[in-house]
């Protein structure tokens, strides 16, 4: 058994495990169905065997599940600094917003002309997304910001297909891209072509010139991009792109770094997604629920999946009349919780709020720049960072001390590390992101671990995290001998 810092106990077995003498958590009440052969048993054929599950009371059930629930690290309960991830807080109206009652029972199948106001929610939704990008179109489909990129190079695709343009197989992803990029264009068999960044980790446009040629269907940017830092040439690469006939797709996951600042759409974007689920909150730590619309320029409508909402005479309806869409991407309206929430963040703070929102998430990253950079190395440290800041171990390294030994030292703190040696392009990146959720306090108070963390020696760390359930898990061993039964 382990006790931590707070007086948790960590021996929490599994439900299987838990002693089940024929306890249950309700009763049911007996059947009035005729039976079938009159002796009140089924015929021994039709008999499933015993069922391997546990039986156990309510309370039982309830602690189990509240106990393992206390054990999980939230955006509620502390500083999630996950880079990339954009996990901040999630106003609390949102929630109320999505369990209204007319939202949540919505019926997807309800009669035409009904579900006026949640369409109403989508249509303006849409339109907030297109003012926000600079985009024309809006499609609220995808259900995660790499099925947006998805559908997005579906649309490329499409486009290319229609004009006759059949040499163009070919993506150019920058080296700093996440790792859903390459995986949805070569989902759509476009082979993903890496661009290598320049030594300011930036696009090259030299480098692009010589790469962007009639077999490239586009361009797959992330600005900012991964390292935190904003593609200054991207008007540039934007042209260049277009006056050799391909488009230009733009990974808005960082758009929590622009919005009511700047606009895709008009730095030449033809298609990008949105992570709702990261810039308009509802963060998405764990792997779920998402909704990563997209926006298109006019160019690209006419393939947007079907159907698209439109006006008609003071209703809002579903538009299946499409000759050109590619089709459907998912079922009815779309990921509507993840939905509902994004209109109500939108709503709440309104244009000066967005635009506040972002001046604060990238002032909260560079203030944490200006605390860290005399103890770390910062990669480009020249370029401003923009909403999240790239350290890595470099100086660490001299003492034998690496990236996750310094997350291990962060989790025995009580901290959420950073997103660890993600972006690939340079040797133990540590990305943090802060967002504008966090004060003055609780930055400090974080800088503060980092640098202690960062005077300890090698053995001190590698010893770390103590104070959690599991500690230092064999991560290759996880990898490659995975025991996926609690039964071993
Ligand atoms: C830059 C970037 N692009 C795309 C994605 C994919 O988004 P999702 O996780 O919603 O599929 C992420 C997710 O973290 C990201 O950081």
């Amino acid at each position: 058994m382990s006790v931590s810092k707070n007086g948790m106990v960590f021996n929490e077995p599994l439900l299987f495990e838990l002693k089940s003498r024929g306890k249950a958590g309700m009763d049911l009440p007996e059947t009035e169905i005729p039976l079938l052969d009159g002796t009140g048993l089924l015929a021994a054929q039709h008999l499933r065997g015993a069922v391997a599950i546990p039986s156990l009371s309510e309370p039982e059930v309830v602690r189990h599940f509240t106990r393992l629930s206390q054990w999980n690290y939230s955006v509620d309960g502390g500083f999630y600094p996950l880079g990339s991830c954009t996990m901040k807080y999630n106003p609390k109206l949102n929630e109320a917003a999505a369990a209204i009652e007319g939202f949540a029972s919505a019926h997807p199948y309800a009669p035409y002309g009904c579900n006026q106001g949640l369409k109403r929610l989508l249509y303006e939704l849409e339109q907030d997304l297109a003012e926000i990008s600079g985009m024309d179109a809006v499609s609220l489909h995808p259900a995660a910001g790499s099925h947006g990129e998805l559908l997005g190079m579906m649309l490329v695709v499409a486009y290319h297909k229609d004009r006759g343009d059949h040499k163009r197989t070919r993506v150019l992803i920058p080296d700093s891209a996440h790792g859903t990029n390459p995986s949805s264009a070569s989902i759509v068999n476009l082979e993903a072509v890496t661009l290598p960044s320049g030594p300011n980790g930036l696009i090259d446009l030299a480098t692009l010139d010589q790469m962007m040629d009639d077999t490239v269907a586009g361009i797959m940017i992330t600005n900012p991009n991964t390292c935190g830092l904003f593609e200054s040439q991207i008007k540039e690469v934007c042209d260049l792109v277009h006056a050799r006939g391909g488009l230009v797709y733009f990974d808005g996951a960082n758009m929590n770094a622009l919005v009511g600042v700047a606009r895709p759409g008009d730095m030449g974007a033809d298609v990008l997604h949105f992570n709702t689920h990261k810039t308009f909150s509802t963060p998405h730590g764990g792997g779920g629920p998402g909704a990563g619309p997209i926006g298109v320029k006019s160019i690209l409508a006419p393939y947007l999946p079907k159907p698209i909402l439109v006006e008609r005479r003071g209703q809002v309806q579903m538009d299946y009349n499409r000759p050109k869409s590619i089709g459907k991407v998912r079922s009815f309206y779309g990921n509507l919780g993840v939905l509902i929430r994004a209109w109500t963040y939108i709503k709440t703070l309104g244009a000066s709020g967005l635009r506040e929102m972002t001046q604060s998430a990238v002032t909260n990253a560079n203030y944490l720049k200006a605390r860290l950079k005399d103890h770390f190395d910062v990669p480009f440290v020249e370029q401003r960072s923009m909403h999240e800041v790239l350290l890595t171990d470099k100086k660490q390294q001299e003492a034998h001390v690496s990236t996750m030994d310094l997350a291990k030292g962060l989790i025995e703190r009580g901290f959420h590390p950073p997103t660890v040696y993600f972006p690939l392009v340079v040797s133990g990146a540590m990305l943090i992101e802060p967002t504008e959720t966090e004060n003055k306090e609780t930055l400090d108070q974080f800088a503060d671990t980092l640098i202690e963390l960062a005077g300890l020696d090698h053995e001190t760390l590698a010893a770390y995290p103590k104070m959690t359930p599991v500690g230092r898990v064999d991560e290759v061993g996880a990898a490659r001998k995975p025991i996926l039964t609690y039964q071993g």
